[in-house]
């Protein structure tokens, strides 16, 4: 309530005079000398506090905290980065590569992308004009949502999928719309259930195939019928091929190598998985010249643009990484074939991943949901795995394994996983 002597002024610039006319300096007006008690909620933005938490990343708060657990957690290669392209990091900054490169990134870096995606992918793009390289995948992904979306607008992905693609999308002020994927496509999604997806609000399509976290693929017949849709129902497509390099059966098709399909798709890869460079932090994009611009605008005055040092490391990668990634993938390949068999055999039905390096096998004949069973086997075995429903509500009776973990610990974390499940059946 305001003080009744000292009457007067509605605003602070009043103040002054107020004290003078009662001409009492002792008795000061509370209206101007109040502090609002600052509460830090009201200041976030509505979009992110609607956003909720990573389920992985709760989860692993609590796997910080536990001693000697085996973690088929995070998506990450446990291989360091190949020694060759440490060292153009290390060369680098030997030669005083300490500065900022143009927003695009390094020409030469983007001529050396461009090789190997005409090489690997069968689609051109022009270095100068139709490539941005930014601070990985998730920079670019962020940057396509960004540069598109108008309120309201509805851009469809599958589901389970990688946890940032519908934040994302809100963040960006669209409305994610998921296509659920189920096992018995092999978590591949069909043409059909993207066009019932599709309304006059649709304006995008994110793709992510190998798919995190299912390693679902999908095949250029498959590809085409969804091209045809796309075509037809004028979207753009966002293609995440982050795990294309990591397909272990049959040949890896880009949606943007299919006719037509070059002009609307903005298409998104990085060295993260490949070179298991995840804290280079390299990603780029490829796209119509426009849409690359659009999102250069919006790089340029948030990231400005990735760092010098990874980028040089990243142009020793594209240049002379692939036997790296070669050797890698067997790996891998050893790897997903132990742990799905041995899956199957404690009876949690698992379809084997034709790419990536994750196994999402069915826990729902344990009577447990997904949660559930990740706690109660972290608590139990010390195994830490994700639960499905990290992926989207479709990853319910799921759980996702990544087997991006030395062969001989994810034995011991079988062999505690297959004790748990007996345990929890009898
Ligand atoms: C499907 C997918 N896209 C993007 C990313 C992020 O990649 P980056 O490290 O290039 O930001 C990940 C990381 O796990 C992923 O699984």
């Amino acid at each position: 309530m305001p003080d009744e002597n000292c009457g007067g002024g509605l605003g602070p610039a009043s103040a002054g005079h107020t004290l003078a006319k009662n001409n009492n300096a002792a008795v000061i007006d509370r209206r101007y000398t109040q502090i609002v008690q600052f509460e830090p909620q009201q200041f976030i933005a509505r979009t992110v506090a609607a956003i909720p938490r990573s389920g992985i990343r709760d989860f692993f708060d609590i796997v910080q905290g536990m001693k000697d657990v085996i973690s088929l957690g995070v998506g990450e290669p446990d291989f360091a980065t190949p020694w060759h392209i440490r060292e153009a990091a290390i060369y680098a900054l030997e030669r005083g590569r300490t500065g900022y490169t143009s927003n695009l990134g390094l020409l030469s870096l983007r001529e050396a992308i461009a090789t190997s995606v005409e090489r690997h992918f069968k689609i051109g793009y022009d270095p100068v004009r139709e490539i941005l390289i930014g601070v990985g995948v998730s920079e670019t992904m962020d940057l396509a949502f960004r540069a598109i979306i108008n309120p309201g607008d509805e851009v469809i992905y599958h589901e389970p999928c990688y946890v940032s693609y519908s934040p994302g999308i809100a963040l960006a002020g669209g409305v994610p719309v998921a296509v659920s994927c189920r096992p018995e496509n092999a978590f591949s999604v069909t043409a059909a259930a993207i066009e019932k997806a599709i309304t006059a609000k649709s304006k995008a399509l994110v793709l992510n195939f190998p798919t995190n976290p299912t390693g679902g693929t999908m095949g250029r017949v498959e590809l085409q019928k969804i091209a045809a849709v796309v075509q037809r129902r004028n979207l753009l497509v966002i293609t995440d091929e982050i795990y294309s390099e990591l397909t272990f059966e049959g040949e890896h098709t880009s949606i943007a190598a299919l006719p037509g399909m070059r002009e609307r798709t903005i298409f998104l890869h990085g060295f993260s998985k490949a070179y298991a460079m995840t804290g280079f932090r390299i990603g780029y994009a490829c796209g119509p010249a426009d849409i690359i611009d659009a999102m250069m605008r919006i790089h340029q005055y948030s990231m400005l643009c990735a760092s010098i040092i990874s980028q040089e490391a990243a142009l020793e990668a594209i240049q002379h990484g692939q036997p790296d990634t070669l050797a890698m993938r067997e790996h891998y390949r050893a790897r997903r074939n132990f742990i799905v068999s041995a899956f199957n055999e404690m009876g949690l039905p698992c379809h084997l991943p034709r790419g990536s390096f994750y196994a999402f096998p069915c826990i729902q004949s344990t009577g447990l949901d997904s949660k559930d069973f990740a706690r109660k086997l972290l608590e139990a075995e010390k195994v830490a795995c994700v639960p499905g429903t990290a992926f989207g509500p479709t990853g319910e009776g799921y759980l996702r394994c990544c087997f991006a973990t030395a062969l001989d610990r994810i034995e011991i974390a079988l062999e505690r996983m297959a004790r748990f499940v007996k345990k929890v059946r009898s």
